[in-house]
């Protein structure tokens, strides 16, 4: 016992020459882990998730010198998610970032934050009007899903009016498949209806042939695209999904199909501009994507919940970010094909 004593006293003496000499001539306030930074607990949906692990990077990089920040899985799971809350709230974080497993929970996660005072930021997934409206330390930060829909769309109709061979079977109508997040999601709901919607405005007739949700998962992205083409293969004209995750699984099941060989083709536009999908884009693989800003994602949210935990109220000079409402800040989505992937790097 009594050596595990004089181990752990070691190790923390260790730490504490290691940081003063790190900080020493800073003049003290930034890095070295001072106890004077806030200490904010963030709860991600799931950390098997690509966009939303780029977010969390951001989340931690963010962080540096400004907060010290707890990062928890929760593992696809709201009540899961509803523990990991619980166990921040009872060690008194000063802030909350979160990700909602299920959107419509985030009432009951602001009435818990709200009895505690603990300030809280969602992020992704979008809380409900009246759960927003429900106390005024609650914040958002995400996308105008809209805006990403309608670029998606506008991928394809650029495509459609420059390539007349893209009408396989010539009936002057686009049959497309579409590839859809987990239903209930804004991004998921809004991608779908407002591609289709920027195809219409266009004046492009389109069909449907077939739609299944993919989860926002590369696996059952190829299983379900296999499908589709197991049950209506040539008569597929374009691939429409919610996510880069899941066009990159339709990529592969089309790939085993025998397309982008010879003069197989098939347009792919997907969203987030993953690392993944920006070399599929420079393979010719994919058309294009949407770039979903997890860099000022995670940097906002972080930035929300550092300004919050110091009991001031976030603003543009604060918070380095316009603030709609007073209580949402909206990262543009942009436009990425492969003529412009700098962009997106
Ligand atoms: C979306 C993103 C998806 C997925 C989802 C998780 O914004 O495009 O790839 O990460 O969020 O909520
Ligand atoms: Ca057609």
């Amino acid at each position: 016992m009594k050596k595990w004593t004089a181990m752990l006293l070691f190790g923390v003496m260790l730490t504490v020459a290691g940081c003063s000499s790190g900080s020493s001539g800073a003049g003290g306030g930034n890095s070295g882990g001072s106890g004077n930074e806030p200490n904010i607990g963030v709860a991600i949906y799931k950390f098997d998730d690509t966009f939303m692990t780029g977010v969390r990077n951001s989340i931690t990089e963010a962080a540096k010198g400004k907060a010290k920040v707890d990062i928890v899985d929760s593992q696809n799971s709201q009540p899961t998610q509803n523990d990991k809350i619980d166990l921040f709230i009872t060690k008194k974080v000063d802030a909350l970032v979160v990700n909602p497993v299920d959107r419509t929970a985030a009432g009951v996660i602001i009435d818990k934050a709200k009895a505690a005072d603990i300030p809280v930021v969602f992020l992704n997934r979008e809380p409900l009007p009246e759960d927003m409206k429900k106390w005024d330390k609650v914040y958002y930060v995400g996308a105008k899903a809209e805006e990403s829909g309608t670029i998606s769309g506008q991928l394809l109709v650029d495509y459609w009016k420059a390539n007349p061979d893209a009408d396989k079977n010539k009936d002057g109508v686009l049959q497309y498949v579409m590839l859809k997040g987990e239903p209930g999601h804004q991004d998921a709901e809004l991608r779908t209806k407002y591609s289709v919607q920027a195809l219409e405005d266009a004046g492009i007739k389109v069909e449907k042939v077939a739609e299944d949700t993919g989860m926002w998962d590369r696996v059952k992205g190829q299983e379900k695209m296999a499908a589709f083409l197991a049950a209506h293969g040539d008569k597929i004209e374009a691939v429409l999904a919610n996510n880069d995750d899941m066009a990159l699984g339709a990529i592969e099941a089309l790939k085993a199909s025998g397309y982008f060989t010879g003069d197989k083709k098939m347009p792919v536009v997907g969203v987030d501009a993953t690392a993944p999908a920006l070399q599929a884009l420079k393979d010719g693989t994919m058309l294009g994507t949407v770039l979903n800003d997890a860099k000022n994602q995670g940097k906002a949210a972080l930035g929300l919940a550092a300004v919050l935990a110091k009991g001031e109220v976030p603003n543009k000079d604060n918070s380095g970010y316009d603030l709609t409402d007073g209580k949402f800040v909206w990262i543009p989505y942009k436009k990425i094909t492969k003529d412009n992937i700098d962009d997106a790097q």
